[in-house]
This record gives C-alpha cells, sequence and structure tokens, in this order.
C-alpha cells in the first residue's frame, strides 16, 4: 500500500469489495483505524500531515483568548478535540500556561484501540471512544471544538455537512472551531462567492476564515508505520485550516 500525500482521501476511493464478498473497512469506519493502530504497534505521538501544537499555537490562542470575527472569546471553557487519534495536541493543549487553568481539554475518538492507549500514555486527561457524528454530549456543551484531520476521513459533502452540523449541536453560541484538513473545505462564505448550489462542506452554522499552514510531503510505502516526511520537501505541501466561530451572532459581521 503506497500512497502520497492525500492518502485519506485516497482510502476513500478504493474498492471496497472483496472478491469473497467480505468488505475492506473504509476510513470512516473505526474498524479501519482500529486495525491501523494495532498493525503500527511501535507508535507513540504521531502527528497527521506532520503539523503539531509548535505550528498552530498562535492560530489556537488566537481563536480561544481574542475576539474572533469581532466576537469575545466563549465563556464556556471546555474544548472538545475531536478524532484525537495519538497527537500530542490535547496534551499540548492541556498544558498551554495561556489556557491554564480555564480550559478543560476532552478528547474523542471512535478508535478504542487508540483511546485506550492515550489514556495509559496521559492519564491525567479524558479521552473517550466516540463518534463525532453522532457525540454524546449535551448541546452547546463546548466552547471550542478542534478537527486536525478527521474531516479528511469524511467522504461525501452530505456527509461532513452533518457532522459540522453535530459540532455546531455541541458548540455554545459564540463557540469556536479549528479544523486543518488536506482537503479544501467549502464554508458558506465559499459558496455564497461563487453561487454553487451544491452546498458548502460546512453547512450554514459557521462563519470561518481560512489560513494554509505548510508542511512536508507524507508518504506511505509500509502498513506497518505510519506514513512519514519526504526529506526536503518541509514547507512545500498547503494544508488548509479553517478558524470558524458559530454564525448567529456574527452572520452580519465582516471577515477580517
Ligand atoms: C488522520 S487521523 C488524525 C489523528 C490526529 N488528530 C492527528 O492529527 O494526528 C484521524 C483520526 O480521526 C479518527 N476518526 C475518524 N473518523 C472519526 C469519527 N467519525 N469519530 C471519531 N473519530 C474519528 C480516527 O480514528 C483517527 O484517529
Amino acid at each position: 500500500m503506497r500512497c502520497l500525500c492525500s492518502c485519506l482521501i485516497l482510502y476513500l476511493q478504493r474498492p471496497v469489495a472483496l472478491a469473497s464478498g467480505d468488505t475492506y473497512p473504509t476510513v470512516d469506519q473505526p474498524k479501519f483505524w482500529d486495525e491501523v493502530y494495532e498493525r503500527q504497534t511501535d507508535r507513540d505521538i504521531y502527528e497527521w500531515y506532520g503539523l503539531g501544537y509548535e505550528q498552530l499555537q498562535s492560530y489556537f490562542l488566537d481563536a480561544l483568548l481574542q475576539p474572533t470575527f469581532s466576537s469575545p472569546p466563549p465563556v464556556t471553557r471546555r474544548l472538545l478535540v475531536v478524532g484525537s487519534g495519538d497527537s500530542a495536541l490535547s496534551a499540548q493543549l492541556a498544558s498551554e500556561k495561556a489556557l491554564k487553568p480555564e480550559w478543560e481539554v476532552i478528547s474523542i475518538d471512535f478508535s478504542s484501540e487508540v483511546t485506550d492507549r492515550m489514556k495509559i500514555r496521559f492519564p491525567e486527561l479524558a479521552f473517550l471512544t466516540m463518534d463525532a457524528r453522532a457525540l454524546s454530549f449535551e448541546d452547546a456543551s463546548f466552547g471550542a471544538i478542534v478537527d486536525k484531520g478527521l474531516s479528511d476521513c469524511i467522504g461525501s459533502v452530505t456527509e461532513r455537512r452533518k457532522y459540522f452540523q453535530e459540532l455546531r449541536r455541541v458548540a455554545v453560541d459564540g463557540g469556536r472551531l479549528l479544523v486543518l484538513s488536506q482537503r479544501h473545505l467549502q464554508t458558506e462564505q465559499d459558496i455564497l462567492d461563487q453561487t454553487d448550489e451544491d452546498g458548502s462542506d460546512l453547512g450554514p452554522s459557521w462563519l470561518c476564515k481560512r489560513e494554509e499552514v505548510y508542511g512536508a510531503l507524507f508518504v506511505e510505502n509500509d502498513p506497518t508505520r505510519p506514513p512519514f516526511p519526504q526529506p526536503g520537501t518541509d514547507n512545500t505541501i498547503p494544508y488548509f485550516l479553517l478558524v470558524c466561530t458559530t454564525n448567529e451572532d456574527t452572520a452580519e459581521q465582516s471577515m477580517t
């Protein structure tokens, strides 16, 4: 199995039926990820896209501490990290001096294989096994949500829109959403600009601005190891960071 930097998106497009009638699990199913984490036994901390807290810190602090689109930082200081995998992001957010002690970090992933590992690795943090498309949290329970890599696992615009609506359900009014993806997700603002009738990936719930963050070209050529950066490709591949706020109170405000 060999793929270039858009591994996840290619996984989604591969045939899923075997001659035996069995099917391969796809990247939007927990079984796929359980198998990845079971097979890649020697991973400890791994950052998808090679982008970790160091590269993203300023965006987090801006979104969580500063006014975004003229709306003040949310009052509810609970931060949900979805599809947390075995990234160090949750632990680094939880130990960020500028966010302590107010912000509480809660992480979820639908692979129990990885959440079990992360509970052992970071016993002081909350790692729950849960599908981000059907969260078991109450409405309006988080001030901010972080998705790094999860949306790239969801294969259709319709499914992504449902997923981002579910995130909106658990976010407070004025809540923040940060999404890092390989895919150039369409926001409602993009659709308004282009009069595209297919609808946006995020749906009408979020008002966003987009940043590009440059990383390395990642290649996978060994199923027992996660993709690794190609030498000499640092800072050459664009990844997309959407910094969003719920749109109810902000729809009339201009994006800056
Ligand atoms: C590309 S990895 C990113 C992991 C980590 N956030 C990082 O940046 O290194 C995607 C992760 O999202 C998880 N995931 C995918 N779809 C999910 C869903 N619907 N609900 C919860 N977790 C999901 C996978 O199990 C996997 O750990």
